[in-house]
Formats: C-alpha cells, sequence, structure tokens
C-alpha cells in the first residue's frame, strides 16, 4: 500500500545489522550441503521453527550454531551480498556492518576469511547495487578481554578497512566497563567506538558505555529510558541510538510493538534509528522493521523522515556524504 511505498521510498541506512544474522535458512541449508556439514535440522521449517526465542540467550545459542556452515572467503561473500540485495529493495543506500570475528576464529578459521569474504560482498554490492557500506568488527562480551585484545591484534593487517569496533552477545553479566582497556587500544588505533548497551542491561550499562568506553553509538539503548536523567544526556550529547524493533519484539525485550518506545523516543528527542539487527532470525528486514513500527506505535511520515535522517547523520560516513544524504 502507500505507507509502504512510501517507506521504502525513502533513502535510508542501516547502522545495526550483524552479517552473520542474516543467513537466511535457504542459504544455511545451502551451505551446509556445500561444506557437507550436518544440521541438527531436517528442513527450512523445521529451521524457522526453532526461532522461537525467549531472551537473548536463546537466540545467541542458535545464531552462533547456525554460523558454523560458514567456512570459506565464497560462503561469507554470498552472506554478504544476499543481505545487501534485500536492503536494495528497502530503499537502503548505505549499511555499517557487524560481524564477529571470534565467533568465527575460536572454530579453526584463519581471520582472513571472514574478514576477506565479508570485504569481497561489501565491493561487490558497492560495485553492482550502489550501495556504501563500512564494516565493525564486534568483541564478544562473554569472553574475556584479553581475547578481545587478542582479536585486536589478529586485526592489525584490516584495521584501515574496519571503520570501528563493537561489543555484543549476552550482555547482563558482562558490562561494558569490562572491555575499558581493549576499547581504549581500539580507539588508539583510529577506531570508532560502539557497544549494546540497555537491551537486557540496566541503565547502569548505558552509562558505563558513555563515561568508560566514550561510545560514539549506542546500540539499542531502550533502557535508557528508565533513567531520566540518563535520557536528558543522550539527548543533549546527541548520541545515536540504533534501535532494532522486531529484534526487541524477538527477544521479548517488548512484549508486545505496541508497547515498543520508538515513538516515545522521537517524542523526547532522541537520535533514534530504525534497524533489523539479525533479519534471518527475527522476521524482518529493515523495511519491515520501519513498516511494522510505523503501524504498531503510530509513527508520522515526519517521524519516519526524521528516522532516516537520522540513520545518516548518526553514521560514520564523513561530513559531505552526510549532507550529501540528508
Ligand atoms: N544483542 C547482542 N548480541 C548480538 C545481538 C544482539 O541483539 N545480535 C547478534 N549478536
Ligand atoms: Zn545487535
Amino acid at each position: 500500500d502507500t505507507l509502504d511505498a512510501f517507506i521504502r521510498g525513502l533513502p535510508k541506512a542501516e547502522l545495526h545489522l550483524h552479517i552473520e544474522g542474516s543467513l537466511e535458512p535457504e542459504l544455511m541449508f545451502a551451505l551446509a550441503q556445500r561444506n557437507r556439514i550436518d544440521l541438527p535440522f531436517q528442513s527450512v521449517e523445521e529451521i524457522r521453527a526453532a526461532y522461537a526465542f525467549s531472551n537473548l540467550q536463546d537466540f545467541l545459542d542458535i545464531y552462533y550454531q547456525g554460523a558454523g556452515v560458514l567456512q570459506t572467503e565464497e560462503d561469507f561473500q554470498d552472506l554478504t551480498i544476499a543481505y545487501f540485495r534485500r536492503l536494495k529493495a528497502d530503499g537502503g543506500v548505505h549499511a555499517e556492518i557487524f560481524y564477529d570475528p571470534q565467533t568465527h576464529t575460536d572454530r579453526g578459521l584463519p581471520f582472513s576469511v571472514a574478514a576477506d569474504g565479508i570485504l569481497a560482498g561489501m565491493k561487490q554490492a558497492e560495485d553492482e547495487l550502489g550501495i556504501t557500506s563500512r564494516l565493525i568488527m564486534s568483541y564478544l562480551r562473554h569472553l574475556s578481554e584479553e581475547a578481545a585484545f587478542e582479536t585486536l591484534r589478529q586485526a592489525e593487517p584490516y584495521l584501515d578497512r574496519f571503520v570501528g569496533v563493537g561489543l555484543d552477545s549476552g550482555e547482563v553479566g558482562h558490562p561494558p566497563s569490562k572491555f575499558a582497556n581493549v576499547m581504549k587500544a581500539s580507539r588508539e588505533r583510529g577506531l570508532l567506538i560502539n557497544a549494546h548497551a540497555g537491551e537486557e542491561g540496566p541503565p547502569a550499562y548505558v552509562y558505563e558505555a558513555l563515561d568508560i568506553l566514550g561510545v560514539d553509538r549506542i546500540d539499542h539503548g531502550n533502557r535508557a529510558l528508565e533513567d531520566q536523567a540518563l535520557t536528558r544526556r543522550l539527548v543533549d550529547m546527541g548520541i545515536t541510538l540504533t534501535v532494532c524493533p522486531l529484534s526487541n519484539l524477538s527477544l521479548c525485550v517488548v512484549k508486545d510493538l505496541k508497547e515498543h518506545p520508538m515513538k516515545r523516543m522521537l517524542d523526547l528527542g532522541l537520535k533514534a534509528t530504525c534497524n533489523s539487527d539479525d533479519p534471518a532470525y527475527f522476521g524482518g528486514y529493515v523495511g519491515d522493521n520501519y513498516i511494522r513500527t510505523a503501524e504498531a506505535v503510530g509513527l508520522t511520515r515526519d517521524d519516519l523522515a526524521t528516522l532516516a535522517k537520522n540513520s545518516f547523520s548518526g553514521s560514520f560516513l564523513p561530513a559531505a556524504d552526510k549532507a550529501r544524504h540528508i
């Protein structure tokens, strides 16, 4: 209908996307066959049926298992270009995507396999689809800070091709402060700083992301709304939040999409953006996130345009490129 057409016609950037989370069951099956890997599922339908999560950890267990079919550079390139084709259909023109090096190096792949494959897919997306992108490597927060330092060492030859670092995986019990030193070292190497905070973790973790890590963006940030002073600070600082409504619904961060805080965030003056997180697992790409959220909480066309504008102003593009898109 017309809202759908309006949203898909709105040029937008996606700022919160885990490339491993764009692995559709069909491609998972195809790669399992290509690499002769046994999956504990007999069909695509059986895989989809397993995607009923009650919290973040439930999801992470199945997401790390799914990533096991990714073995070669070609696999990572195929994964990446498939995502960009979906983004193109949703009116996306730019993306800043996360990947988790440790998910792959910990199962024996050389650091270069995922990095080279994803970067090749990004190049292909620019050449064939005209979509620009940047790559962010995320540290797994359930692992040690020393393991993150080892990842930063392995990344050394790639640092000119990474725009930043992120912090993801199980949040509760693994506060941002656990990674203070490696994030400082990452910043000193020219990388911008992201952290998932306030998805399941308390407002205190958002404070730590700001005060201890000095983040350039907050991923999710929902629970910051529980603290008025923190909310005001995020507004005053103009910090971009990469919000993911269908992820929040799938992982029970909200009980119903009608209760999603996206409208409230915009009304408070927070720089919220709308993103898909792990679209193959959460039931929709960036366009669906805009549409279903708009329908559920009553976003106006002005709100939707603001979300799209925020996706460029909050991006890591140079100022001239931001201006060109806004
Ligand atoms: N939260 C934390 N870790 C993740 C997520 C998320 O939403 N998606 C992929 N890794
Ligand atoms: Zn995420």
